[in-house]
């Protein structure tokens, strides 16, 4: 069944804010794949302050998952570490099922577990391809599958949020910007984008909302010799009109934004968090 007001539109609910930002997310459950370390960590963290309960999904680093989970837990929020891989089937229907069994429900899915193996394009062997193809483009479908399926079951709880449940997928300017080097990496984030409007626009009718962010260069481990020493530095800024680098929570407050009900009428969007980077500062001065 699709989701239909028969009231008039001044009357429909406009999923009102809470004043808190305590309040926003209070009540809702939330699952961030890679949430052990940089913007998904950040995220993660962000959530729980927002009063969600949390499950921070990692592949390796059991201390760093850990050291998310207590973080989040000052906030007086639940949450635990889950283990799984998001390129595996039964690893990623085991972690939604435990996670309806411990908290009750999946409210926000953070589709953000993500990798690089960069290579020169006539050397990327198919194990590159695939390890990246693997993880950022089938991790989120077979991630956002489950949360759907559990979004359409249990349907919308008005006390707790005015949609049935909200994805969040982590894109990257490079879904619009073409990446020589990185095409594994270029290649799953234009993908994401189709997955998530795909998406978006077949389960908008029962009032699930899925949208992306797309990251500039943020600073996390990902891409550490992109600002780690001035040099590299300076030159970076050469591509960020803002001219300072993104930090992890830039994308963590744009992620509490788009699960709450502050952003109930964004569907199927991409909200690009980079500093004007797709801007193309290279036509300031030339073109
Ligand atoms: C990549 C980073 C890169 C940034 C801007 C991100 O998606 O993961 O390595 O610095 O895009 O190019």
């Amino acid at each position: 069944m699709t989701v239909q007001d028969t009231k008039a539109p001044a009357e429909v609910r406009s999923g009102a804010p809470d004043t808190e930002p305590r309040q926003l997310l209070r009540g809702q459950k939330a699952l961030v794949t890679g949430a052990n370390s940089g913007i998904g960590k950040a995220t993660a963290i962000a959530l729980g302050r927002a009063g969600a309960d949390v499950v921070v999904n990692y592949v390796v680093g059991d201390d760093s998952a850990e050291a998310v989970v207590e973080e989040i837990r000052r906030s007086g929020v639940k949450a635990y570490a889950h283990r799984a891989d998001v390129s595996n089937e039964d690893q990623v229907t085991q972690m939604f099922a435990k996670m309806v069994a411990e908290l009750g429900t999946v409210d926000i899915l953070v589709n953000n577990a993500g990798r690089q193996k960069d290579a020169k394009f006539t050397d990327m062997t198919l194990a590159d391809w695939n390890a990246v193809i693997s993880v950022n483009l089938t991790g989120q479908f077979l991630c956002a599958r489950e949360a759907v399926r559990e979004f359409l079951r249990r349907g919308i709880v008005p006390s707790v949020s005015a949609a049935a449940g909200k994805i969040i997928c982590m894109s990257s300017v490079h879904e619009r910007i073409p990446w020589a080097g990185h095409a594994n990496y270029a290649a799953s984030k234009g993908g994401i984008m189709m997955l998530m409007k795909s998406i978006a626009q077949e389960f908008a009718p029962h009032r699930i909302r899925i949208n992306s962010i797309a990251p500039g260069a943020i600073r996390t481990p990902i891409n550490t010799e992109a600002w780690n020493t001035p040099e590299a530095y300076h030159s970076l800024m050469a591509l960020v009109p803002y001219g300072r680098i993104g930090e992890p929570d830039d994308i963590a407050r744009t992620a509490v934004w788009l699960a709450c009900d502050e952003s109930d009428y964004l569907v199927g969007a991409t909200l690009f968090v980079d500093g004007g980077m797709t801007l193309y500062p290279g036509f300031t001065e030339n073109g």
